[in-house]
């Protein structure tokens, strides 16, 4: 089925670099190098229809009409795996301000569990971006859009999910529950496994970024 708000990169350099993160050779810091640099191609894509406000520029020839970055925008990144692409999207956006959002997946459930909320107490932002590498059945990232539009960040306020792979489950829960919550992505893979991880996929995000085990 289509989904107009799925956008899958068709980059060569992002289909490169995705290769060598999904090898199960890659140790942590290579992986971690990697994950900073597509979430650096994603956050660009992302980026795409971000509003400009015109400034003027001086060069060391004349001044012109210039542009900088309109929106205010607000990071999200869900913790543990999704503190790897803060660094990257912060020097594309510098200044973007950071709210860390604490979510793991009960192994049995599958269910998000909540343990850390650092949202500001109003919404002032023009367009939020939830940063996580991974969406699997979706249920994280639903919970954390839900916890945003609680907050306040609801129309015109726009949110984004940037992932690096998605499953095509994950994306059917999130555009099915959130219509208006567009999803970046890497590459979208076949399909969950029987214990929720997604297939081919990388593995365990969170544990490939910090050296913390496998699991598959
Ligand atoms: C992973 C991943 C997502 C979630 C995706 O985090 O980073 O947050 O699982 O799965 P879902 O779409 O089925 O919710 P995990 O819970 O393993 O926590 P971690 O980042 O601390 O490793
Ligand atoms: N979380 C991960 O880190 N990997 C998966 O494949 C699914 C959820």
């Amino acid at each position: 089925m289509e989904t107009p708000t799925l956008h899958v990169s068709t980059h060569p350099a992002v289909a490169h670099k995705l290769g060598i993160l999904r090898d199960e050779t890659t140790e942590p810091k290579k992986f971690r190098e990697v994950v900073r640099e597509l979430s650096w191609l994603l956050g660009y894509e992302a980026l795409a229809d971000a509003r400009l406000r015109p400034i003027k520029v001086r060069t060391p020839l004349e001044t012109m009409d210039g542009h900088e970055l309109g929106d205010r925008i607000g990071l999200v990144p869900i913790l543990r795996a999704g503190l790897g692409m803060v660094d990257a999207m912060l020097e594309l956006m510098p200044t973007a301000q950071v709210w860390h959002l604490g979510l793991f997946r009960d192994e049995r459930t599958l269910r998000p569990v909540e343990y850390y909320n650092k949202l500001p107490t109003s919404a002032s932002v023009d367009l939020c971006l939830i940063l996580d590498p991974m969406l699997a059945t979706g249920g994280s990232a639903t919970a954390a859009i839900e916890v945003l539009k609680r907050w306040g960040a609801v129309q015109p306020v726009r949110i984004k999910l940037v992932n690096l792979i998605a499953a095509p489950e994950g994306v059917a829960a999130v555009s099915k529950a959130h219509p208006d919550v567009e999803i970046y992505t890497a590459a979208l893979d076949r399909q969950l496994n029987d214990k929720g991880y997604i297939m081919p996929g990388l593995g365990d995000a969170g544990d490939r970024q910090f050296g913390t085990g496998s699991e598959g």
